[in-house]
């Protein structure tokens, strides 16, 4: 079966929802949380094993300090709250990006669900926080930099180079993204996995993040699963 490994999302649209509902932009991430909830149970039941979300971008700090302390309280306890749900479905907990500026307490809520979660078998749910692509390939290359001396560095094929980029991202263990979705209506991919999505087929839907239910990701998984992947080959 031609069925994604990996799939990841930019939720998107949780601002305009809100004003729709003549509500504050906050209560859009709200229930946008719920949708992640109820996204993450449809991977687990479709034997998806790995989905990414984009929670928080290295560039979402530039957004009302109001909205960025309601979205690192949400993400707390969101961690806490959905505990039962990592536990009961079997579900892996990982997080990726810099979460090194965070708050002692977000950060050792984030660290407690990677350790109570590590053996899990079922779908990996990967959430992107403090995350940009261009962050997270800066660091790699500081860190790759730290590690190789210049002579080994200039001894290496590009194919070698490229390895050991895939070896040190925060991604490391994951396989390239599949597909990728967006709500929100824009088409665009925001500084998101920009290295492992680079063969991932693009799904753009203008249904709002808090909007989206469980029959339109089904559409698209049948779409996914009728087009043909070529790599770049014929
Ligand atoms: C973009 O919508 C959304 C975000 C920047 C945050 C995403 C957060 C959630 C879905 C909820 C919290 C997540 C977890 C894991 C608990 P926007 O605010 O840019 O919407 P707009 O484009 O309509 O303004």
């Amino acid at each position: 079966m031609n069925m994604p490994k990996h799939i990841a999302m930019i939720m998107d649209g949780n601002g305009r929802w809100a004003k729709a509902q003549g509500k504050k932009r906050t209560q859009g991430h709200k229930e946008g949380a719920k949708i992640v909830r109820d996204v993450t149970q449809w991977c687990a039941n479709k034997h998806i094993p790995y989905l990414t979300l984009y929670a928080f971008s290295t560039e979402n700090w530039k957004r009302p300090k109001i909205e960025v302390d309601f979205l690192m309280n949400l993400l707390e306890k969101y961690l806490h709250n959905e505990q039962p749900m990592y536990m009961k479905n079997h579900i892996r907990f990982r997080a990726i990006g810099d979460i090194s500026i965070f708050s002692t307490t977000l950060k050792n809520a984030i660290l407690e669900l990677e350790h109570i979660t590590q053996n899990h078998t079922n779908l990996t749910q990967i959430l992107a926080l403090n995350y940009g692509s261009h962050d997270e390939i800066a660091r790699t290359f500081i860190k790759l930099a730290n590690t190789l001396s210049p002579t080994h560095l200039a001894a290496l094929s590009t194919s070698e180079v490229i390895d050991m980029i895939n070896a040190n991202l925060d991604t490391a263990t994951l396989p390239d993204v599949d597909m990728l979705i967006r709500t929100g209506g824009e088409k665009r991919i925001s500084n998101f996995l920009l290295w492992q999505a680079s063969y991932a087929e693009l799904f753009f839907t203008s249904t709002l993040w808090p909007n989206l239910r469980t029959q339109e990701l089904d559409s698209m998984l049948e779409d996914f699963m009728q087009r043909k992947r070529r790599f770049g080959g014929l």
